[in-house]
């Protein structure tokens, strides 16, 4: 019998999401080299299968919660060094994330002048409502390449976004979605508290890279998926006591004040399950987290 309970997302107060997600960062084994790690790989395989060689005109992207830039630039530096016209859209909606995104692009445009960033700090439903009202050329198929790290999950209606994407890009052009994948551990855990929490908490931000191949897959185009897995020191999610470790669990829900608010057998349960799952190193508890990288090539 499920418990039934009423949370609050994370994503509610924008400044402890923010918080939550650094912390995450944070535990992730050897981030600063995964981190190049990650970029270099999805920066190749954006790379290898763009296809630009029938563009003409102004190359156009579109980068949805586009975070800190720390991916999307890269690709945006190397789509400039081949190209002498680039338009790039960015829709971010937390100020900070912006003014570091933007503090990158300000680098690249002071090394190609030709290249123009539009800025809208609003969300993708916003940014879709705005487009609406438009003139009409603005919703015909315009994007080269739009890209959606790790935030579909947080935008209302997934299948109908991923749908209008689609319908945004140009002929070969290209969509990048990364998502986590169901078969890490948070994936798991999450599935278990699922089973077992009837939460009327909506939207409720799980969505597994599977559920939007799957999708994808309907519409018929060229996917490809290209997985990676890291590991994340969860030691203090067995520390009640511990701000990092609450917060930690909180990302993984997606959900605020998690160890308050989940029954107790629930959460000794889940628990449990992260322990076996642990390897140690230094005596410290690791967790294997995956993610994918999912690619559509429009024909
Ligand atoms: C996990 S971060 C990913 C950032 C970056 N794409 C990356 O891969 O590192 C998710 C980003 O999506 C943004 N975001 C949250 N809700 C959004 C929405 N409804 N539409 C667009 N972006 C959103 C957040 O502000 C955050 O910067």
């Amino acid at each position: 019998m499920a418990f039934e309970i009423k949370t609050k997302s994370i994503t509610e107060d924008t400044i402890y999401y923010s918080q939550a997600l650094h912390n995450l960062h944070s535990q992730v084994l050897d981030m600063n080299s995964l981190r190049k790690t990650w970029q270099q790989q999805w920066v190749d395989i954006v790379r290898e299968k763009l296809n630009l060689t029938h563009c003409t005109d102004s190359v156009h992207i579109l980068m949805i919660g586009a975070g800190n830039g720390y991916k999307d630039c890269q690709i945006v530096d190397y789509i400039a060094q081949k190209n002498p016209s680039v338009h790039c859209e960015v829709v971010e909606p937390d100020s900070n994330q912006m003014k570091s995104f933007r503090e990158k692009a300000s680098k690249i445009t002071a090394l190609y002048p030709a290249i123009s960033f539009e800025y809208h700090a609003k969300t993708y439903q916003e940014y879709r409502n705005a487009l609406q009202f438009e003139v009409d050329a603005r919703r015909a198929p315009s994007f080269h390449l739009i890209t959606c790290s790790h935030t579909l999950h947080y935008i209302d209606n997934w299948p109908r976004a991923l749908d209008e994407m689609f319908g945004l890009l140009k002929c070969n052009g290209l969509l990048a979605i990364t998502q986590a994948t169901a078969n890490g551990t948070f994936g798991r855990v999450v599935d278990m508290y699922r089973k077992q929490v009837n939460d009327k908490l909506d939207p409720d931000h799980h969505l597994t890279s599977d559920a939007v191949f799957n999708h994808l897959k309907e519409i018929g185009a060229h996917l490809e998926r290209c997985p990676r897995s890291f590991k994340v020191d969860v030691t203090d999610i067995f520390d009640e006591s511990s701000e990092i470790g609450n917060m930690l669990l909180d990302f993984i829900l997606q959900r605020k004040d998690v160890r308050s608010t989940v029954p107790r057998v629930v959460m000794d349960e889940m628990l449990r399950f992260m322990k076996n799952e642990s390897e140690m190193y230094n005596r410290r508890s690791f967790c294997t987290e995956k993610e994918e990288d999912i690619i559509l090539i429009k024909s």
